[in-house]
C-alpha cells in the first residue's frame, strides 16, 4: 500500500477525490497525513475522515529555507512513498525537493509548460488560448518545470470567466491525479530519475 502525504493550502477538492479513491478497497494508496501551510479548509474535512493534519505557517521561521526544513520534518514524520502538492499555493525550498523528489508530485490547472505559476487559468485566459489543459508533474526546483506525468487538454469556452474554466479543470486534474497515483503504488509508472546536479563552476 502506498503510502501518501498531501499538502494544500485551500478547499482542497482534489485531496477529497483522492480520498474518496482510496476509500475503494482495491485503490492501492492511502493518505495517512495531510499537510498546509495555512489553516486550510481541506484539513478540517481529512479530520472528519481520521487523517492527521499539520500546519507549518511560513510566517512562524525566520526564512523559507527554516519553513522548508521543519515542512520537511513533517512530512517525514509519515514516512511517505509519494508526497503530492495539491493546491498547495506556495514554492517548496530546495531542502524540501532534494529530499522528496522524485517522490514530490505537483497538479496544477493548466497544460504545462505552458502557463506555470500562482495563476495558470487566469493566464491562459487573459491569453485567449482556446483551450489549457491539467498536468500533474515531478517537482523540481523551478516554478512547475519539473517533468509532466500526465496532462489533458480541456476547452477554453466563450463566455468563460476563471472560475468557470477552472471549475471544467478541476475533475480532469482530479481523475489525472486519482489515476497517477494508482499507477505509481501498482508499478506502471515510474517516477524519472532526478536529473543531475549541475557541474560545479570553475
Ligand atoms: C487546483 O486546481 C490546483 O491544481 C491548483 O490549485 C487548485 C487547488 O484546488 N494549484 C496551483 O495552481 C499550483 N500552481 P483545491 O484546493 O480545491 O484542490
Amino acid at each position: 500500500m502506498l503510502r501518501v502525504v498531501v499538502l494544500i493550502s485551500g478547499a482542497g477538492t482534489n485531496l477529497r477525490a483522492l480520498l474518496e479513491a482510496a476509500d475503494e478497497p482495491d485503490y492501492p494508496a492511502r493518505v495517512v497525513a495531510v499537510g498546509a501551510d495555512v489553516e486550510a479548509d481541506g484539513l478540517a474535512f481529512a479530520e472528519e475522515r481520521g487523517i492527521p493534519g499539520f500546519v507549518v505557517p511560513l510566517g512562524a521561521f525566520p526564512d523559507r529555507d527554516a519553513w522548508g526544513a521543519e515542512l520537511l520534518a513533517q512530512v517525514r514524520a509519515w514516512s511517505p512513498d509519494l508526497t503530492v502538492l495539491s493546491g498547495f499555493m506556495r514554492l517548496v525550498p530546495p531542502v524540501v525537493v532534494d529530499a522528496l523528489a522524485p517522490a514530490l508530485l505537483n497538479t496544477h490547472p493548466a497544460y504545462l509548460p505552458e502557463f506555470p505559476g500562482a495563476h495558470g487559468v487566469r493566464d491562459a485566459l487573459a491569453a485567449g488560448v482556446t483551450q489549457t489543459g491539467a498536468s500533474v508533474i515531478v517537482v523540481d526546483s523551478g516554478v512547475d518545470t519539473g517533468p509532466v506525468l500526465v496532462q489533458e487538454r480541456v476547452p477554453v469556452l466563450p463566455g468563460d470567466t476563471e472560475s468557470t474554466l477552472h471549475e471544467r479543470i478541476k475533475p480532469v486534474e482530479r481523475r489525472l491525479l486519482i489515476d497517477v497515483v494508482r499507477r505509481i503504488a501498482d508499478g506502471s509508472l515510474q517516477l524519472p530519475e532526478p536529473r543531475p546536479a549541475a557541474a560545479p563552476e570553475r
